[in-house]
Formats: C-alpha cells, structure tokens, sequence
C-alpha cells in the first residue's frame, strides 16, 4: 500500500480516488460511459436525516430515477449495480420499504441494457430503533443487478466457514471425502452484521454509516483488482475504505463537505495503519448461555426469591 494516496477532487481514469463535493448527478455526468465495475450505495431514504429534506414520495422517486439512469450508464458489461435501501415511514402510517418503491425503475433496465437482479439480499442487525405499534425493523435490504448474464461473480473470495469444516462421507461413493466444500459455505443471502451504532469500532460522525463488511464483501466478489468502483452517496467513505483495502480505484460523491472531510481522514487513518475497524468474517458476538445481566429486572427477581 502506498505510504501516500492522493484524493482528486475530479475525475480521470487514473485517479486511485476521486472524492466529489456536490451532487452525485452532476459527479456521475463527468465519468465516461462503461468505466464503472461496481456501483455500490446507500442513498438517503427520505426520513428527515439531517444530509436530506423531506420530500414526496414522488418526488424521491424522481431523482432516484435521474442517479440510477447515469449508473447504469457508467456501469460496464458484466459489472454490477448493489442498492442498499431501508424503510421510509413518515412517523404516521406509511411504512414504505424503499426497494418496492426502487427496483422497478432498474427493471426498465431490464430490456434495454440487459440488467438482471441477481439477489436481494437482506442485511439483519440486532439493534435499532424500538416500535411500540408493530415490530421494530431490524433488517435492511441490497438489491444486486448485474450488467448481462456474463458477469463477475468471485464466491471463493466470499466464502464463509463451514459449519462442520472437517466433516466427511463415512459410506457411499464419496465415502471418506469431504461431505461439503472445504474452502468454505456460499454467505447466502441473509447476511448478519451488526449495525454502526454509537459503540461500534468504525462509528465517525455521519448519522448513517454502514459498516465496512458490507461494501466489501460485494467488492470481494464482484470487481477484481484496480478495477473502479463507484458510491454516489459516499457519506464516511466507507466503500472507498473498503476498494482502497483492496486495491480497488473508487469514486464517490457527497453533497456534505463534512462528511467528504470525515471520508478523507478514514482514508488516511487506513493508510497510515491507524483505522479502527471491526475485522472481516468475525462472528457475531453471542452472550454465552445462562449470562446474567445485572440490570436484567427479571433475573434480579429472580436471584431475590431464591
Ligand atoms: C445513507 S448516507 C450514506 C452513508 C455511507 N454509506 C457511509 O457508510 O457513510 C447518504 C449520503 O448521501 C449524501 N447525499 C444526499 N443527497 C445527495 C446528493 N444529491 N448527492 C450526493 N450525496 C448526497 C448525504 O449527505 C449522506 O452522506
């Protein structure tokens, strides 16, 4: 890794990273057509953050429409189009899961440009807002589109331990060989991975960061290295973290300069060796069995009648 990375402001090829302060539209216009492997995003879901104002939900749609037209544009055959979306309520009884309202824009896709959903995988966290008239959501969704059917798809750089790694066919044809596959399970799609919330290693400033596993692990698997990779919504810098730690080329906007400085400094955190981040394929934590929570009322109760 270079002891130095330089951050242009504009786009060219060569650029390692390009960090563009404004909207993503006019960002995404700069870059040629088909010079994209990967775009990889979360966008703003229209709930009052403080980076969006309120709009219809009309409104959301179109510009969606206008950002989604130009990544496809940029995106090259056989690359692949992730969008990370949640749900947009409006605090009263609209409760809009935002890939209803997105996917079928990429579907007008479909015929055109040959973009094909490959998986909508759901991202499930333990923590998050408490809902006292429904369930609390606790899950977030990543539509993947590739470009055409001839497109990158690297499992082996994704695989997952196996449950039972060692294990082998005691009778039969293959008796004694491995019964599954010894580099490891395919993720699925159901992936657990805990949020960034306040105590979270990777937690900076941006109300909305989503941790560094989950850009990368489509990284990992869709893109090969110096290949460019693209976040329209760029926020903490988060897909560029996870492109720069594996020699990916990336491209990001944001409307915020604040949020553009906090990306800047994670990239040089990184280069200097100095970025905290929770490691790559570590298992969620699980409170071993018959843990006692001191503040847990139930079991105090307990503990008082025995
Ligand atoms: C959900 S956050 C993305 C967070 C990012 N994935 C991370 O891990 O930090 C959405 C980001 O989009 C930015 N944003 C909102 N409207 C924008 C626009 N029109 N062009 C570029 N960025 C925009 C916001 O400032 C915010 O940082």
């Amino acid at each position: 890794m270079d002891s130095k990375l330089e951050i242009a402001e504009t786009f060219r090829r060569e650029n390692c990273a390009t960090f563009f302060h404004g909207n993503c539209v006019d960002m995404l216009k700069t870059l040629p057509t088909a010079c994209a492997q990967l775009v990889v995003t979360s966008p703003p879901y229209n709930v009052g953050k403080e980076y969006e104002e309120s709009t219809t939900v009309e409104k959301y749609l179109e510009f969606q429409e206008l950002v989604i037209k130009e990544c496809i544009r940029i995106l090259r055959p056989g690359g692949s189009i992730c969008w990370q979306l949640g749900t947009h309520t409006n605090g009263q009884n609209l409760v809009l899961p935002l890939d209803l309202l997105v996917h079928p824009v990429f579907a007008t896709y479909f015929k055109t440009d040959n973009l094909r959903l490959r998986n909508r995988i759901i991202w499930t966290f333990e923590h998050g807002l408490n809902c006292n008239n429904r369930f609390s959501g606790r899950y977030e969704t990543i539509l993947w589109y590739s470009k055409g059917d001839d497109y990158t798809f690297d499992l082996n750089a994704v695989r997952v331990p196996q449950k039972y790694p060692g294990k082998r066919a005691f009778k039969g044809k293959r008796k004694g060989q491995f019964t599954s596959n010894p580099l490891g399970k395919n993720p699925g799609d159901v992936w657990s991975l805990p949020n960034v919330k306040a105590n979270h290693v990777e937690k900076t400033g941006h109300p909305c960061q989503f941790p560094i596993e989950l850009p990368e692990r489509l990284i990992l698997a869709l893109t090969k290295k110096g290949d460019l990779v693209v976040d329209p919504f760029l926020g903490s810098g988060t897909t560029a973290i996870a492109s720069i730690a594996n020699g990916r080329k990336v491209a990001g906007a944001d409307i915020k300069l604040k949020y553009l400085k906090i990306a800047r400094s994670r990239v040089s955190q990184f280069i200097e060796g100095t970025l905290k981040r929770r490691p790559y394929g570590k298992p969620i934590f699980e409170p071993p069995p018959n843990t006692t929570l001191t503040t847990n009322p139930f079991k105090q109760l307990e503990r008082q009648m025995h």
